[in-house]
């Protein structure tokens, strides 16, 4: 019995040994395998939700999201507003009966085509380059609406 508390506290101090021991190979090795496997997964998941997260975005800006054709008031809402609220650049102002009614003699059709195809500071489709064309009509009817 006299041996015992010496036998079992060499037993500890091996024990001890073999987790420092163990402590001090692993955890370098553990954080080498750390440093490098997280970062290569994140790209990993970044990449493969890139373009879902894309196509969200693209949405958003657009204010669609469920599919459907957006009218006339939502597209120019988004989209034409910006210029043709205030007149940026040029653009004939909403409302402006004046500005338009030389635009409007023109007919509708000839219209649209200067915004699909862009006019002068205007871009292809007002810059909404995801319009459908028929998105881009109604955006015209409700502007000219407007200024009739
Ligand atoms: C970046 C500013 C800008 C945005 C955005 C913009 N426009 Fe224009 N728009 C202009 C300017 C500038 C003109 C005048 C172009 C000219 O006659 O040289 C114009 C002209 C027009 C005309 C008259 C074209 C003609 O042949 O006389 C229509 C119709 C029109 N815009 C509709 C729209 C619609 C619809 C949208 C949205 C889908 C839109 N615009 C978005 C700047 C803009």
């Amino acid at each position: 019995m006299a041996e015992k508390p010496h036998s079992s506290s060499s037993i500890m101090f091996v024990v001890i040994a073999v987790a420092v021991l163990l402590v001090v190979l692993l955890v370098p090795l553990s954080m080498l395998g750390k440093g490098a496997a997280p970062t290569a997964v994140d790209d990993d998941v970044d990449q493969r939700i890139q373009p879902v997260a894309r196509f969200e975005l693209q949405k958003a800006a657009a204010g669609g999201g469920d599919g459907q054709p957006r009218d006339g008031a939502t597209v120019y809402a988004k989209v034409c507003q910006a210029c043709h609220a205030t007149g940026v650049a040029g653009a004939p102002k909403a409302g402006d009966k004046g500005a338009w009614a030389p635009r409007i003699a023109k007919g509708s059709a000839e219209l649209l085509k200067s915004v699909l195809n862009g006019k002068g500071a205007m871009p292809p489709k007002g810059g909404g380059a995801d319009l459908s064309e028929d998105e881009v009509a109604a955006a015209v009817e409700h502007l000219l609406g407007l200024s009739k």
